[in-house]
């Protein structure tokens, strides 16, 4: 692993990638913040030693390097999911590979359904805990359960996304394996478990950035309401329509967070140590 992560920072030194202030790994169907990344460098996943190709419908697999205000963003378009079949060591490779190359903060984002009876399709809801139990992720040390339960940075957050005239909410979030969305059955005990919304990704990417003492972010955008919290049928299209009704928002919010002066993402406080 140490060798691949040796070659493959070469190769981006090479093209062009220097040190991210801060990394962002975009949900599916949110890959349009790449459009506001200003001189970016663009690099194919296949053109990186190690890197599998992405297969989800709305994932481009490309990572994006250039500016955003006077902040360098790394920004990965494209996540892979244990679903898929790749071991959760390949599933946080961005995370890996960005604080490789210098970064000390991480952004995620994904979409997720919502079990909290108050979420609404379009929320955007700040991860202030996860529940991972079907699989517990271990990868490489036991400190997972320190936290993160991550209070304070979610607050602050939640101060500067209203400044910016933009509401979010905050919850647990569940990592579910899928692919498969769940029964109501499994919805209905994951909300007595304590979940606010239920997801396939994310988790084992916070962990992995918590183990590597960097301060991180998990946003969920809600795109639909979980299994049997409503009566509408669930598939794919809807997360490109929550998508559409907070791209706005989701972008501004992001890029404060990226270039804010103040930006809670980069208070030495905030990073797991
Ligand atoms: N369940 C699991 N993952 C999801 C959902 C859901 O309802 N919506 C978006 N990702």
């Amino acid at each position: 692993m140490e060798e691949l992560l040796d070659s493959a920072i070469e190769i981006l030194h090479r093209k062009g990638i220097g040190t991210p202030d801060c990394t962002i790994i975009l949900g599916s169907g949110l890959g349009m913040f790449t459009k506001v990344i200003k001189n970016p460098v663009i690099v194919p996943y296949s053109d990186i030693p190690g890197f599998p190709s992405t297969s989800v419908a709305g994932h481009d697999g490309a990572l994006y390097f250039g500016d955003i205000s006077n902040r360098k963003v790394l920004a990965w378009s494209g996540r892979f999911h244990y679903y898929e079949g790749h071991p959760f060591d390949r599933t946080i490779l961005p995370v890996r590979f960005a604080n490789a190359l210098g970064c000390n903060a991480l952004l995620v984002t994904n979409a997720a359904g919502g079990i909290n009876y108050r979420f609404r399709v379009g929320d955007l809801m700040l991860i202030d805990d996860i529940i991972s139990l079907p699989v517990k992720i271990s990868l490489h040390d036991q400190r997972f359960h320190q936290r993160y339960a991550n209070d304070d940075l979610v607050g602050d957050v939640t101060r500067l996304a209203a400044s910016a005239g933009i509401s979010v909410t905050r919850g647990c979030y569940l990592y579910a394996k899928g692919p498969t969305y769940e029964t109501k059955a499994e919805i209905r005990s994951f909300r007595i478990m304590g979940a606010d919304a239920v997801g396939m990704s994310t988790a084992a990417e916070l962990y992995e950035a918590i183990r590597l003492e960097m301060s991180c972010l998990g946003i969920s955008l809600i795109t639909n309401l979980a299994t049997g919290v409503s009566k509408e049928k669930l598939d794919h299209s809807e997360i490109a329509e929550a998508a559409s009704l907070r791209e706005k928002d989701l972008i501004e919010l992001i890029s404060r967070l990226i270039a804010d002066e103040d930006s809670p993402l980069y208070k030495p406080e905030y990073r797991f140590r």
